[in-house]
C-alpha cells in the first residue's frame, strides 16, 4: 500500500543521481541547457497538472540514493529514476529498487543506448515498466504521464 500525499494525491518520487546536479555545466548537446532546479520546477509543475504529489531528490552519494529508495517503500505510488552513470553498474541500486516495490520508470536525458558501449547496460532492466531515453527534459514529462496511467491502471 502506498500512502497518498497531501490532498490525497499519489506520491511520486523523482530521483536523480550522480552528476545530475551539474546540468547546465554538462554538454548541452547531450543534456540540454536546463539546470537541475529548473528541471525540478518543470517536473513539479507537470506533476501538479497530472494530480500527482511530486517529490524531487538528487544526490551524488550512492548510499543516499539507496536509502531514499528504501524510504519510498509503502510511501511512493510511483518512481521516476535517472541514476546517471550508476544506471550502468550499481547493482545495489537495482536491489534497492526491488525493495522499494513501487512501479518505476527509467528516464535519461540522452540516449545511453546510442552512446559508448559501457552505457548500453542498464541495471534497472526488467524492473522498470518503461524507459524514456533521449528526449531531454521532456522525457520527464512523458515519464510522469506514463506513471499516472500506470497508477490509475493499478488502482482501477
Ligand atoms: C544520463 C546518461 C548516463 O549514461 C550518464 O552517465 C548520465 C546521465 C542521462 O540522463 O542521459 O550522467 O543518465
Amino acid at each position: 500500500m502506498s500512502a497518498a500525499g497531501s490532498g490525497g494525491r499519489p506520491v511520486v518520487e523523482v530521483l536523480n543521481g550522480v552528476n545530475l546536479d551539474q546540468l547546465g555545466n554538462r554538454d548541452p548537446a547531450l543534456y540540454g541547457t536546463l539546470t537541475l532546479p529548473e528541471l525540478e520546477a518543470m517536473v513539479e509543475q507537470e506533476g501538479n497538472a497530472l494530480g500527482l504529489e511530486v517529490r524531487c531528490f538528487q544526490t551524488n552519494h550512492e548510499g543516499a540514493y539507496v536509502e531514499r529508495l528504501h524510504g519510498a517503500r509503502g510511501v511512493a505510488a510511483g518512481l521516476v529514476l535517472n541514476p546517471g552513470a550508476w544506471t550502468h553498474y550499481s547493482w545495489a541500486i537495482r536491489d534497492a529498487l526491488e525493495i522499494a516495490g513501487a512501479p518505476a520508470i527509467e528516464v535519461h536525458l540522452s540516449d545511453p543506448t546510442s552512446r559508448e558501449q559501457w552505457r548500453r547496460l542498464s541495471v534497472l532492466d526488467g524492473l522498470c515498466f518503461a524507459a524514456v531515453r533521449g528526449q531531454g527534459p521532456d522525457g520527464y514529462r512523458e515519464a510522469l504521464a506514463l506513471l499516472r496511467e500506470r497508477i490509475d491502471g493499478v488502482a482501477s
